[in-house]
C-alpha cells in the first residue's frame, strides 16, 4: 500500500441504468417527505449540492423530484489528489439568505461524514432552516468517523474507492454515466 494505483478503464461498479432507476426511487421518496410540508403554495424547496462531485447527481434528481426547487451549490473538498479523507480546504460557501426554508443537502457520497457534519451545522447556525435533509448517492458507513446518517441514499456500498458519475480519483473519471471501482494495491 504505497499510494500506487492501477488507473486502467474503470470496471463498472453499478450500472448507469441501475443508477437512473435507484435515482428516480429516491426522487419519489424525498418528493413524498416534502408533500407533507405544502411547499407548492409556500416556498419552494432549497436544494444544495454539494461540488463537484454531486453536480451530476444533484442535477438528475432535482429533474425528477417534481416540486418546485431553488438550486444552490457550494464547494467542498476533503480529498486532494489521493483516496483518503483529508481536511476541508477553501469552501466556497456563498450562498443567498435561505432563513426559514426548507433545505435538502445533496453529496454524493458520505464517508467519513465530515463534509455533511459540517455542512449541516453550518447551514443550521446561518439559516435555522425549517427542516435540514441529507440525501447521498452513496453511502458507505464502515469509514464513518462521525455521527452522521444520510436521510435519503442511492446505494450502501463496502470500503471501496468509487467513481464516475461526478465522482473522481485526482479530478478524472466525472464524465463516465456509470460508477466503477479504483483498484489501489
Ligand atoms: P467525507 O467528508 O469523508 O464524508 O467525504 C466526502 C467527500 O469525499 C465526498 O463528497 C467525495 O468527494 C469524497 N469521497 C469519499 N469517498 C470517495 C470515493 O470512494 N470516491 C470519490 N470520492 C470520494
Amino acid at each position: 500500500m504505497n499510494g500506487m494505483i492501477n488507473i486502467t478503464k474503470p470496471a463498472v461498479f453499478i450500472s448507469e441504468s441501475e443508477i437512473q432507476t435507484r435515482v428516480q426511487k429516491i426522487a419519489t421518496e424525498i418528493k413524498s417527505f416534502y408533500t407533507n410540508f405544502n411547499l407548492e403554495n409556500d416556498q419552494s424547496l432549497v436544494v444544495v449540492g454539494v461540488l463537484k462531485g454531486a453536480a451530476i447527481f444533484t442535477s438528475d434528481l432535482i429533474r425528477n423530484i417534481n416540486l418546485p426547487i431553488q438550486l444552490e451549490f457550494v464547494r467542498l473538498a476533503s480529498y486532494g489528489d489521493g483516496t483518503k479523507s483529508g481536511v476541508l480546504s477553501a469552501p466556497d460557501l456563498s450562498l443567498p439568505n435561505l432563513r426559514n426554508r426548507h433545505i435538502l443537502i445533496v453529496e454524493d457520497i458520505v464517508d467519513t461524514g465530515k463534509t455533511a457534519v459540517f455542512l449541516k451545522q453550518y447551514l443550521q447556525d446561518q439559516f435555522e432552516p425549517k427542516t435540514l435533509k441529507l440525501a447521498s448517492l452513496l453511502n458507505k458507513p464502515s469509514k464513518r468517523q462521525t455521527e452522521v446518517e444520510p436521510d435519503f441514499v442511492g446505494f450502501e456500498i463496502e470500503d471501496k474507492f468509487v467513481i464516475g458519475y461526478g465522482l473522481d480519483w485526482a479530478e478524472k473519471y466525472r464524465e463516465l454515466s456509470y460508477l466503477g471501482i479504483i483498484e489501489e494495491f
